[in-house]
């Protein structure tokens, strides 16, 4: 009787605060906190009898399907949302199960065991709760004794196990220490030789090994915190957007920015204005960060199976950093929050997660000054002024800065920055001479080998280029040898342009820079007959140096091509499956794409990977500065001509803002 007059309650006030919050509701804005709560509670009284305890891995919108909120969108918003719903994963009884909730009439509408390889995202405080495990038990204690380390300054942190091969496993951590004593850099500071796992469905230690005893790298020259008093006086300047609910309208843009616990940041429904047309054209219905891999290169005991998938393992959004006004973000950033859903399953506020900002980094859109003219001389320039929305994730060691920047010219411009800290081995050696050995790394300072590995960084990309129905074209640079006398010339190149048919088609390894891949609109051409497009310019790239047969390699598959296509699918969304703590690379895109689905003149779904060989340097030691990888999506043929001819509005208040600011 209870629990259902607590649910009645629940849902009267739940029906209370969306309508009174009805008008900055969209249908893909992440669950508030009464949405998150509303979720636990219903899913705790579900498992009430008998009292099970029940730990939660995932909580997120389930999205309404694409169709409805498309539908809702161009009903000028006035319609009842389509629907409400929240997708749990939460483990009970050392098992996984799938719960959908209806949020609009606060019940479960299915609840599913999930029986396949793999599990899902950990959650801190069982990562916590491990390191505290390890720090307590008595062989370990004892080790650290043997190596004459204080046992006050040892910090544990729980590293992912990945798969080797064995066909059953449990849900374990390798817990790996470091030493504090006299700097907060800890990531320099490895206790080598000692692993410990856990199990943290039973939290239980299962396995130790004290293998062998290396120096522990010196606390001297790792320390990287200065005394900043950078405070000065906040100026306010204005924003140069508007933000509706999650909507940001800026410049000739509008687009809905969103936060999950797993992907982090979330850009949806990017829509360009078209002055010539007098209408906002679709370009980007989705685009997240789906996967990043970090396998790392050290085959020793206590390295080989660090092969990180930053996801779908430890969280992008459980990851997140509270921005810091002044130093992550410029003086003009609007802040948002974000909620995530802590092991009960109660929300947690995430401030100051997401920052938005118009830059005037005093670059140049476009000019030309012109001398040919006789008697005058005509100069033109446009100031480059963007909307940048960024976010911060912070996963271990490593920090990933994530910028989406949206351009006048209808460009986006996505750049990942890496900094923080490298995870580097303790070593016997002080100096690069005295190695005779393999030792997977470079040396960076005395005791320390700083591991080569890299970062691959999936981008699921789903563009609906002025509609839903799209193409991807592969124009291929051909280098045309001329026959004959036809022309004083031996060669030029020309253009060869491919439509991608089904998905094999689609799978591209780049690398010469003379294929432009092209999602085009195959129903719409400009008035001089091209088709309408987008263009993906890629900055950084590099592919997998591992061998197919390598575990890491199978479960990162992803990595194979630069480029994949595949058709929407609303299941489809983590590229390297959805339980990706020990996956054994069944399930993902790699898989997904086996069926070789059409693509053509469909709705489609862009999946690139950015990627980083790292060879550390000393410079990365104590703490790297940043190294940054991009790309662009660029009009391409989108627009009738240069979309920013007149001095833009936005662009000169910007540059005056800037200028009175100094
Ligand atoms: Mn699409
Ligand atoms: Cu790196």
């Amino acid at each position: 009787m209870l629990p259902k007059l607590k649910n009645l309650l629940f849902f009267l006030v739940f029906l209370i605060s969306a309508v009174f919050s009805s008008s900055s509701y969209h249908p893909l804005d992440p669950l508030t906190p009464s949405e998150l709560n509303q979720t636990q509670t219903l899913i705790n009284n579900y498992f009430s009898s008998p009292p099970q305890n029940v730990s939660f891995h995932y909580v997120g919108l389930d999205e309404p399907e694409k169709s409805h909120v498309l539908s809702w969108q161009s009903s000028s918003r006035n319609q009842q949302i389509p629907s409400r719903r929240a997708f749990a994963i939460v483990r009970v009884n050392s098992r996984s199960r799938e719960i959908i909730v209806n949020l609009l009439n606060n019940s479960i509408i299915s609840d599913k065991f999930y029986n396949g390889y793999g599990y899902p995202l950990l959650n801190y405080a069982e990562q916590l709760a491990a390191g505290n495990l390890t720090l307590s038990y008595p062989p370990f204690i004892a080790s650290i004794r043997r190596r004459n380390l204080n046992l006050k300054e040892v910090v544990c942190l729980s590293f992912t196990v990945g798969w080797y091969g064995e066909i059953k496993s449990s849900r374990v951590v390798k817990v790996m220490c470091y030493y504090l004593n006299g700097t907060v850099n800890f990531y320099m500071r490895p206790i080598e030789g000692i692993a410990t796992t856990v199990d943290l469905d039973r939290m239980k230690i299962v396995a130790f090994r004290d293998r062998v005893v290396t120096p522990v790298p010196k606390a001297e020259g790792t320390n990287y915190r200065f005394n900043s008093s950078v405070q000065g006086l906040v100026k306010q300047v204005g924003p140069g957007f508007t933000l509706d609910g999650h909507v940001v309208r800026w410049a000739n843009w509008e687009l809905h920015v969103s936060f999950d616990m797993r992907a982090g940041l979330m850009i949806s429904l990017a829509s360009i204005y078209d002055q010539e047309k007098g209408k906002y054209r679709s370009v980007m219905y989705r685009g997240f960060i789906s996967e990043l891999f970090v396998p790392y290169m050290d085959l020793t005991e206590e390295w080989y199976y660090r092969t990180f998938f930053d996801v779908g393992e430890y969280g992008f959004g459980l990851s997140t950093v509270t921005l810091e006004p002044l130093k992550d973000c410029p003086e003009n950033a609007t802040f948002m929050d974000g909620y995530i859903t802590s092991q009960d399953g109660t929300s947690a506020l995430m401030p100051n997660i997401i920052c938005i900002f118009e830059s005037y980094a005093g670059d140049i859109m476009w000019r030309h000054t012109e001398f040919g003219i006789p008697g005058q001389e005509i100069q033109e320039v446009r100031p480059e002024v963007s909307l940048v929305v960024r976010m911060v994730a912070a996963v271990g060691n490593y920090d990933y800065i994530v910028d989406w920047e949206f351009k006048e010219s209808g460009s986006i411009k996505v750049k990942v920055g890496l900094t923080g800290l490298l995870l580097v081995r303790g070593t016997i050696y002080t100096n690069k001479d005295q190695i005779r050995e393999e030792v997977y790394g470079p040396i960076l300072a005395e005791n320390t080998i700083g591991a080569n590995h890299d970062h691959f960084i999936n981008f699921n990309l789903d563009l609906d280029v002025d509609g839903v129905a799209n193409s991807f074209i592969k124009n291929k640079l051909q280098t045309v040898r001329v026959l004959g006398n036809t022309s004083p010339r031996r060669s030029y190149w020309r253009v060869n342009s491919q439509t991608a048919k089904t998905e094999s088609d689609a799978r591209i390894q780049l690398g010469s820079g003379t294929t432009e891949l092209l999602v085009v609109n195959p129903n719409k051409k400009t008035r001089v007959g091209n088709f309408v497009g987008y263009r993906l310019v890629p900055g950084v790239i590099a592919g997998p140096l591992l061998s197919d047969d390598d575990y890491p390699q199978i479960r990162g598959k992803f990595t194979k091509y630069n480029m994949w296509v595949t058709p929407y699918n609303k299941a489809e969304k983590w590229v390297a499956g959805l339980y990706t703590d020990q996956s054994h690379g069944d399930d993902g895109l790699p898989i997904w794409s086996l069926r070789n689905r059409n693509i053509e003149n469909k709705d489609i779904v862009l999946w690139y990977t950015l990627g980083f060989h790292h060879v550390p340097c000393q410079e990365d030691f104590p703490i790297m500065p940043t190294l940054s990888g991009s790309f662009e999506l660029r009009p391409t043929n989108f627009f009738e001509h240069n979309p920013v001819l007149k001095p833009s509005q936005y662009a000169t208040d910007s540059a005056n803002l800037s200028e009175s600011g100094q």
